[in-house]
């Protein structure tokens, strides 16, 4: 009987959730936190404030749910990176972002190898994953303390400890993925040989104890959010998948023991490693859903992400969008690529950009479902959806219409504290299995495919010209 306090630490926001041993959430707060987008690519949190929020939404949700908690566990934004000092934990640098494409240069440089790269981690020489970013701290920010990603800086202020999590270090460009041990080779390629490293535990690792939200507690079950998302999700077995709606969209699919080494451009990541055994996924990135709302509201085309079905046109009138506003990833990994709308006339309204919006995401999802397919040797039969932005019909919609299988909306907005503290359930009890730790559930929305097989290949087929195009 396990009561865990679960903190996904993500982009815009970090949600603490107390999910009771019967799995019914008892207590939920939600802080927000906004990076700071710079001229040249540059996406940044200050780390103070990122800490300031999982201490502030642990502590009320705690204090809500009036329980003890036998456990606490977080799930982080999984290629986040900062340098700190690991004697007083102090923060040397501000946190670069997944979403910062400065260190684009960095992965230029080491452009011979990227085939070498991605044999030994399953990932692409692209700077969304940690070790560019970290290499491109070191040589513009400091060279004092270590550089790590950010659950390693939160877990060390919560627990001493110096530790990351399998799946995390998966997102790194230095790690074996079949070994999930640091590669030496890799380190001294990125320039960070001399660096200290955190040790790497399991998805079902008891980490330390903190006593940040009243008590004291263990901590453990640590994992990326995609990931934990994906374990919500349930998706236990090779081929399901699912896509979160956050700040960006994430689509994985789990590839069981095998890591796949893509034939289709997009990345393979550890998942999860749990009773002593690993699992792979496959992902592919969408880098602006939510953020792209957000740039639509700054705008002024909607005051909030609740306004989008309301305002979107029933038809985009000939406009199409590649929501590209931080780069593009898989298939295409152009982080130079900038966002574009075409088709507009004079009758074009903002209602017609908002529709175009949401389909460019969509299609985007499309897109990297169809990879996916290259690489499963099958393509995927259902896709399960959570996020913020599942609350869109018109989005999800959307995706079924252009992926043309039914889309599942997981009844809950909290997968990812959800999946992670299913994690953090077998790292209590060693005993249980991944699948008793999983609370059930059944869709709230299944969304149908509407469109002809014609119709969704013909839009398609012009929406990728126009992706392809970009530079
Ligand atoms: O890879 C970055 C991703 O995991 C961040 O997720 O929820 O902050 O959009 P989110």
């Amino acid at each position: 009987m396990t009561t865990v306090l679960a903190i996904d630490q993500g982009t815009s926001g970090t949600k603490a959730v107390v999910v009771g041993p019967d799995g019914d959430v008892l207590a939920l707060s939600e802080v927000s936190v906004r990076p700071t987008y710079l001229p040249g690519g540059g996406v940044e949190h200050d780390p103070h404030a990122i800490l300031d929020s999982v201490l502030r939404a642990g502590r009320v949700a705690v204090n809500i749910a009036k329980a003890d908690i036998d456990i606490v566990t977080l799930a982080n934004q999984g290629e986040t990176v900062l340098a700190w000092d690991p004697d007083t934990g102090r923060p040397l640098s501000d946190m670069i972002v997944w979403q910062d494409r400065r260190a684009e240069s960095i992965c230029t440089d080491l452009h011979e190898h990227a085939s070498d790269i991605a044999q030994r981690t399953g990932l692409v020489l692209d700077p969304y994953f940690s070790a560019p970013k970290q290499a491109w701290l070191r040589r513009n920010i400091t060279t004092d303390g270590v550089v790590t990603t950010s659950d390693s800086w939160l877990l060390h202020q919560l627990t001493g400890e110096f530790v990351t999590d399998a799946s995390t270090a998966s997102r790194s460009l230095v790690l074996d993925i079949d070994t999930a041990d640091w590669d030496r080779d890799l380190l001294a390629l990125f320039n960070l040989q001399e660096e200290r490293l955190p040790e790497i535990l399991a998805c079902d690792e008891i980490a330390g104890s903190t006593s940040a939200f009243g008590g004291t507690s263990a901590v453990g079950g640590l994992v990326v959010d995609q990931q934990a998302a994906l374990v919500a999700q349930r998706c236990l077995y090779p081929g399901e998948a699912k896509c979160t709606f956050g700040t960006g969209a994430f689509l994985l699919a789990n590839t069981g023991r095998t890591a796949v080494r893509s034939t289709a451009a997009l990345s393979s990541s550890i998942a999860w490693q749990q009773g002593g055994r690993t699992t792979y996924c496959l992902d592919g990135q969408v880098y602006t859903a939510a953020s792209a709302v957000q740039w639509l509201e700054k705008l002024t085309f909607i005051d909030t992400a609740a306004d989008l079905d309301r305002v979107a046109a029933e038809d985009s009138h000939g406009v199409l969008c590649v929501p590209a506003l931080a780069g593009m990833a898989a298939p295409w990994w152009r982080p130079d690529a900038t966002a574009t709308f075409t088709g507009m006339t004079l009758s074009t309204g903002s209602e017609h950009l908002v529709r175009a919006v949401l389909e460019g995401i969509a299609a985007q999802v499309a897109e990297l479902a169809a990879a996916m397919s290259v690489d499963l040797d099958q393509p995927l039969q259902r896709l399960r959806v959570d996020g913020g932005l599942t609350q869109s019909r018109v989005l999800m919609q959307a995706v079924a219409d252009l992926m043309r299988i039914p889309v599942d909306v997981y009844p809950s907005q909290h997968a990812t504290p959800l999946g992670a503290a299913a994690l953090a359930r077998c790292a209590a009890n060693p005993e249980l299995s991944l699948d008793d730790a999983i609370i059930n559930w059944s869709p709230s929305t299944t969304y149908e495919p509407q469109w002809s097989n014609d119709r969704a290949t013909e839009f398609s087929t012009r929406w990728r010209a126009v992706a392809d195009s970009l530079s």
